[in-house]
């Protein structure tokens, strides 16, 4: 998660790019991460440099005080800076390791909440496959520590709705086409077994 004012830096995969392979290949993600993601944060350091007023911001404080931001440019930052928070959760838990398995407390809240992993993974396919073009896919944790999955357009990030990410997919074109084609649900049954929980429960326990 980005959490440092301006300038904003451009964080490294956590493994090496082939890690993902063959879920994510490594075309798809030099493109996603080396690309889509970089220019989210080129773009955000390029307004901010022309709107000095912006630069004691973190990402977060920007997505979470929007009057902060000259209506002028307010879209186009909220755009970059949620691409930067959603991308970075996003790359950061995926896991090298396959057919990872659901743990510890995340899984006891997911138990709470949808009763089975199947019921869970349904949830997450059914967002998938909504005819509304979700881009992310995310599970988060409100203010009453209940657990929300949620279908998320453009570069619109929970925390803008307070609800904490704990776990995020992102599910735009770019980040499964070349490889699977229109077949988003084989991508999103794929990325369910690469999830990283040991990052996801760091991310529940620090709250
Ligand atoms: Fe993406």
């Amino acid at each position: 998660m980005n959490t440092l004012q301006y300038p904003h830096i451009v964080k490294s995969l956590p493994y090496p790019i082939v890690s993902y392979e063959p879920i994510i290949d490594k075309l798809t993600l030099s493109i996603h991460h080396n690309k889509i993601y970089v220019n989210y944060v080129k773009k955000l350091n390029l307004l901010i440099k022309e709107n000095k007023e912006l630069e004691k911001y973190s990402i977060e404080e920007l997505i979470y005080n929007p009057y902060l931001i000259p209506p002028t440019i307010l879209n186009t930052v909220l755009y970059c800076a949620g691409g930067i928070y959603n991308h970075e959760l996003f790359f950061n838990n995926l896991s090298p390791t396959k057919n990872t398995q659901i743990s510890g407390p995340f899984k006891k809240k997911i138990l709470e909440k949808y009763h089975s992993v199947e019921a869970y993974k349904n949830v997450i396919h059914e967002i998938a496959s909504s005819p509304i073009n979700y881009n992310w896919i995310i599970t988060a944790i409100d203010n009453k520590n209940n657990i929300q999955t949620i279908g998320l357009k453009d570069n619109d990030t929970s925390i803008s709705l307070n609800l904490y990410p704990l776990l995020v997919i992102d599910i735009a074109e770019h980040s499964y086409f070349i490889k699977y084609h229109n077949h988003k649900d084989h991508y999103v049954s794929n990325i369910l077994t690469i999830l990283n929980y040991e990052v996801i429960n760091e991310r529940l326990r620090k709250l």
